[in-house]
């Protein structure tokens, strides 16, 4: 699990709580950081009861629940609620997670919910990801390819090549891994993380891709690559059971090589 740490503006205050209606019986409490940079000077945590037996089984059933019936103020990223799209991410409970995909009965007592951990707050659980973005940009996520197409058909892999792409390719681009990386939290301006490294490595291995010399020149730095010290943060976080971790090391080993 990963460590607990506040967001950047950290002195945050005790909210308002909003109790249950009357009658209501099987409760849950959901302690949710809110944060309006364009009006608040400081962030504070609000307290919802949920009525638990008119509520769906995931955090972001709850979530929903909240900002339909409780509090329309409340603002929070999510789009498919199936685990692909990614936009969910969220710090739950101390652990960098998927709303949709973490079940409220996975979790002991009050619920504690935060916005990924050490990025600007655009609002509440949004958090700002504008630099992890341009770190994915940057490491050139395409096929760069020296030869044209063939002209009947597709580029064609064989079984154990594409079997090497296929699970770094099934990143979704959540950020739960880059934001649970204390080396991240230090240097993410210049440390490109663990989402744009595995993404790099995903082309890194690809069979039909002829830039590899030049994707490896690019992360010849001490910084991009080198600040990953196999904490492993980012493998045990990741919510889709991607090892990132694995994939730093072997784009090290890959550095390493082309050297002999
Ligand atoms: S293994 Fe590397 S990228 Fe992953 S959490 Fe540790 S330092 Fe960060
Ligand atoms: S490697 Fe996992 S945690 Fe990291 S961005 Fe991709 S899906 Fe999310
Ligand atoms: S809403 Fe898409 S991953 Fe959670």
């Amino acid at each position: 699990m990963t460590e607990f740490r506040l967001p950047k503006n950290s002195r945050i205050s005790k909210g308002k709580h909003f109790p249950a209606a009357d009658g209501v019986s099987n409760i849950r409490k959901f302690a949710v950081y809110r944060y309006d940079p364009s009006s608040d000077d400081n962030p504070r945590v609000d307290t919802y009861d949920v009525d638990m037996d008119n509520c769906g089984p995931m955090v972001l059933d709850a979530l929903i629940k909240i900002k339909n019936e409780i509090d329309p103020t409340l603002t929070f990223r999510r789009s498919c609620r199936e685990g692909i799209c990614g936009s969910c991410a969220m710090n739950i409970d101390g652990g960098n997670t998927l709303a949709c995909t973490r079940a409220n009965d996975e979790l002991k007592g009050d619920i504690k919910i935060y916005p990924l951990p050490h990025l600007p707050v655009v609002k509440d659980l949004v958090a700002d990801l504008t630099n992890f973005y341009a770190q994915y940009a940057s490491v050139k996520p395409w096929l760069q390819s020296r030869t044209p197409p063939p002209p009947d058909q597709e580029r064609l892999q064989s079984k154990e090549n594409q079997e090497l792409i296929n699970e770094p390719a099934a990143c979704i681009l959540c950020a739960c891994c880059s934001t649970s990386c204390p080396s991240y939290w230090w240097n993410s301006d210049r440390y490109l993380g663990p989402a744009a490294l595995l993404a790099s490595y995903r082309w890194l291995v690809d069979s039909r891709d002829d830039a590899t010399g030049e994707r490896l020149d690019e992360l010849e730095d001490p910084f991009k690559l080198y600040r990953c010290h196999t904490i492993m943060n980012c493998t045990q976080t990741c919510p889709k059971g991607l090892n990132p971790a694995k994939a730093i090391a072997e784009t090290k080993k890959m550095m390493v090589e082309r050297k002999h």
